[in-house]
């Protein structure tokens, strides 16, 4: 059987954020603050307003089974992607909060250190919830 349209939708839109993240995380490393903070903004959104609120609607579909979805990894799914919102939200909030804005380019001070671990600690938590969704379609459909 191939799988509904709405989880290919899934599957293909959040690999397009992967990539979208990496390549922001690489504009943060190669100093174009302005750029990356777009990215990043846009990823999140797009992220949270689209892909994961159809993750939820297909947790709660019954098409995982019922909860806590047995010999499914579903739960662990949606709980890493709870923390991925918090440390997103946090992410943008530290780095609003602690920018330099000069001659049209962005900077982070040292005071913006948190920025960059709450930064790191969601890329990691996104990779990790993502494959995990990978793992999922895999079991259901591969
Ligand atoms: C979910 C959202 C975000 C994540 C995950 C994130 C993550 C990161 C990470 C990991 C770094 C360190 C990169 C490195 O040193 O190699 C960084 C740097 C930076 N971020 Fe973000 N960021 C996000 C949103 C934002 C926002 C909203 C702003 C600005 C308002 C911002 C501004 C910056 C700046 C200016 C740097 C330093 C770039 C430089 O070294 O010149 N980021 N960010």
């Amino acid at each position: 059987m191939s799988p509904p349209l709405v989880v290919m939708v899934m599957l293909i839109g959040e690999t397009i954020l992967a990539v979208t993240l990496v390549t922001s995380l690489l504009l943060a490393a190669k100093h174009r603050g302005i750029q990356h903070h777009y990215l990043m903004i846009s990823v999140f959104i797009i992220d949270m307003v689209v892909f994961k609120l159809l993750m939820i609607s297909k947790a709660v579909d019954g098409s995982n089974g019922s909860f806590p979805w047995d010999g499914t990894n579903i739960l662990g799914h949606l709980l890493m992607s709870i923390g991925v919102a918090f440390l997103g939200g946090m992410s943008i909030l530290l780095g609003l909060r602690n920018v330099i804005r000069r001659d049209s380019r962005m900077f982070l001070p040292p005071s913006g250190k948190l920025h960059r671990v709450f930064g790191s600690a969601f890329i990691v938590l996104w990779i990790a919830a993502y494959l995990t969704g990978l793992v999922l379609y895999a079991n259901n459909w591969g």
